[in-house]
């Protein structure tokens, strides 16, 4: 890893749990890329009989995704970098990218973690109401991947994002959950 500090760009969990130690934080963009509940989770929000669904970046010349980027200090890189690469491991691996920055436009390189459509875990594109179907009955080590979904939209609603994909699983996904609340709330008084 270089000697210079070094950005990483989130764009899923790492928006709302960076879980790591930077110095600066700003939110950015990467054009060219969407973001996309087509990437299987069997360690964090499901589990290898159940897997969750969780976000990936799938290249689209015409769209852009929005996220938050970190900068990291030369001097921890090294340790943050394992640890994110050990978080990540189910599928994902670090691209260098370039980001856009929202207050000024400028643009520099990042890490981000992609997972790309030839990875063992990657599920890839269904009808948002399967989408839904299985974000809403999976969990895993980590949780619920229906909290996953709402925590993110929260923080892209929070940073005054748009994502269409992401709002209206949240939608299907808050259906079905207050659905099943509901059966269970019906089967506990019969
Ligand atoms: C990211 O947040 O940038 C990667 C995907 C995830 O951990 O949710």
């Amino acid at each position: 890893m270089s000697s210079a500090h070094q950005w990483l760009f989130g764009y899923g969990s790492l928006i709302w749990r960076p879980d790591i130690d930077y110095i600066e934080r700003r939110p950015a963009q990467l054009r060219g890329w969407s973001r996309r509940f087509w990437q299987g989770s069997h360690d964090h929000r499901g589990m290898p009989s159940q897997p969750g669904r969780v976000v990936t970046l799938i290249e689209a010349p015409a769209a852009y995704c929005d996220g938050m980027a970190y900068l990291v200090d030369a001097a921890t890189a090294a340790e943050t970098f394992a640890a994110l690469d050990h978080r990540e491991k189910n599928g994902y691996e670090r691209h260098e990218l370039p980001l856009q920055f929202h207050h000024d436009n400028s643009i520099r390189h990042g890490l981000v973690y992609v997972a790309r459509q030839d990875n063992h875990a990657f599920l890839g594109e269904t009808s948002l109401a399967e989408m839904a179907q299985q974000i809403a009955v999976s969990k895993g080590p980590s949780g619920l991947n229906s909290d996953y979904l709402f925590d993110l939209a929260r923080a892209l609603r929070e940073l005054g994002f748009e994502d269409p994909h992401v709002f209206e699983l949240e939608v299907a996904v808050r259906q079905l959950v207050n659905a099943g609340g509901r059966a269970m709330h019906i089967e506990a008084h019969e």
